[in-house]
């Protein structure tokens, strides 16, 4: 399972590439104003000043909703750098403009995913990836891990190429589900990340070895 971040913060990214496990990066608008970037010109900038850390998969978000808008957005994201994935939202205007860029050799992601039958229509449309949003899928009482094992299996089973991307993680344990449900990435929360490096025996047993190990000085 590959690992993305998500998050548009570039301390955050920094970090996590750092650890050397990261496969890419998912933004979207809420999380570039959450930074504090504002107008076309920034966001363009902080694409680019991303792609240029990571060198690894971006997920850049498109903000129209019409077929040409969208086309025109994607054209112009995808032109930033080789590594942009063109987010689209799950619309009948996006399904038709994820074929478009799968036709013309530009990687999307189709976000908003919420059900099976979503997840569908993105794959025969072409996108690289599908994003179900898992932690909010739960917060409406819903289970967002059967979700993603439900995509999973009819992926595999129709040989759908597009790859399942569990999205809105929300604690390590959602990282552990979705590996073991055959989610093909997780895009996580830098606290969801290192949250998976915790264990109370961990920390435990290393300060009794460091203690032990006084001997040897
Ligand atoms: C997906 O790519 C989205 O950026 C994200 O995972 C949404 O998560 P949230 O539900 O925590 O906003």
């Amino acid at each position: 399972m590959k690992f993305f971040i998500d998050t548009a913060d570039l301390e955050q990214i920094k970090e996590a590439h750092a650890l050397g496990i990261l496969d890419g990066v998912t933004t979207n608008p809420s999380l570039m104003a959450k930074v504090g970037i504002q107008g076309s010109e920034a966001v363009m900038k902080h694409y680019k000043d991303i792609c240029d850390i990571v060198k690894t998969p971006v997920s850049a978000e498109v903000i129209s909703t019409d077929f040409e808008g969208i086309i025109e957005e994607g054209k112009k994201l995808a032109a930033l750098d080789e590594h942009i994935v063109v987010k689209v939202p799950m619309i009948q205007e996006g399904i038709k403009a994820i074929k478009w860029f799968s036709d013309n050799g530009i990687k999307t992601n189709c976000t908003l995913v919420f059900s099976a039958g979503q997840a569908i229509l993105a794959a025969k449309a072409g996108a690289t990836y599908v994003s179900p949003f898992i932690g909010r899928i739960d917060d409406s009482n819903w289970d967002g891990v059967d979700l993603i094992e439900q995509i999973a299996d009819i992926y595999a089973m129709q040989g759908f190429d597009t790859q399942v991307l569990a999205a809105s993680i929300r604690n390590p344990l959602h990282i552990v589900k979705c590996a073991e449900v055959g989610a093909d990435v997780c895009t996580c929360p830098l606290s969801s990340i290192l949250g998976l490096l915790k264990h109370p025996l961990t920390d435990i047993g290393l300060a009794k070895f460091l203690e032990d190990a006084k001997a040897f000085a």
